[in-house]
């Protein structure tokens, strides 16, 4: 740009602000050269990296699958998985699942899917679940309070009490976590 305007001011300003578009231009194409090499010469290592993966899904593909420790059928490969079970703990995450030597990456896709329904499907029981007989608990707006049809057993909806009926024990009380603009519950605890 500042180089079209050189050529603009030598042929048709008769060389007006020529010596100041002259030090714009200098000031600008320095400015391109040390910019521009660091984001294209990071191309020098981003493609030869990239050429690696081919090589390293061949290699794993030529070693054992990995067998998934829900199902026990093969999915992905071992190496794949076991490099993931080093490297994921070195860079701070940390996919453990319990007290087990056990880690979210030895599971299959399918059974990470399962396990989650599983696991929302147990919440969703407990959280609606009345403590006397589990029947399912309503929120009443017209009184304020969480009511079970079942034997009218009442309960606070601040904190779970029990307000009136054979429920013996509070309501479970469910743990929610925000993520983004998701709410999600993570766990329960009992009443
Ligand atoms: S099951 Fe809820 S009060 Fe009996």
């Amino acid at each position: 740009m500042t180089g079209l305007a050189l050529t603009v001011s030598q042929k048709w300003l008769r060389g007006e602000f020529y010596g100041f578009l002259a030090i714009l231009h200098a000031i600008t194409v320095i400015g391109a050269l040390l910019y521009l090499p660091f984001g294209k010469f990071f191309h020098i290592f981003q493609r030869p990296a990239q050429l690696s993966v081919k090589f390293y899904q061949a290699a794993a593909a030529a070693g054992d699958p990995a067998v998934c420790k829900r199902c026990g059928k093969h999915f992905a490969s071992r190496m794949h998985i076991e490099d993931l079970n080093r490297v994921l703990p070195q860079v701070g995450f940390d996919y453990r699942l319990g007290e087990r030597q056990l880690t979210w990456q030895e599971i299959c896709p399918a059974c990470k899917r399962k396990s989650l329904s599983l696991a929302q499907m147990h919440l969703r029981e407990e959280a609606r679940g009345c403590t006397h007989l589990s029947c399912a608990v309503y929120f009443s707006a017209k009184e304020d309070r969480l009511e079970c049809p079942c034997h009218q057993g009442f309960f606070s909806v601040r904190d779970g009490s029990v307000l009136q009926g054979p429920p013996p024990r509070p309501l479970p009380q469910i743990t929610l976590e925000r993520n983004g603009a998701r709410l999600l519950a993570v766990g329960v605890r009992e009443g």
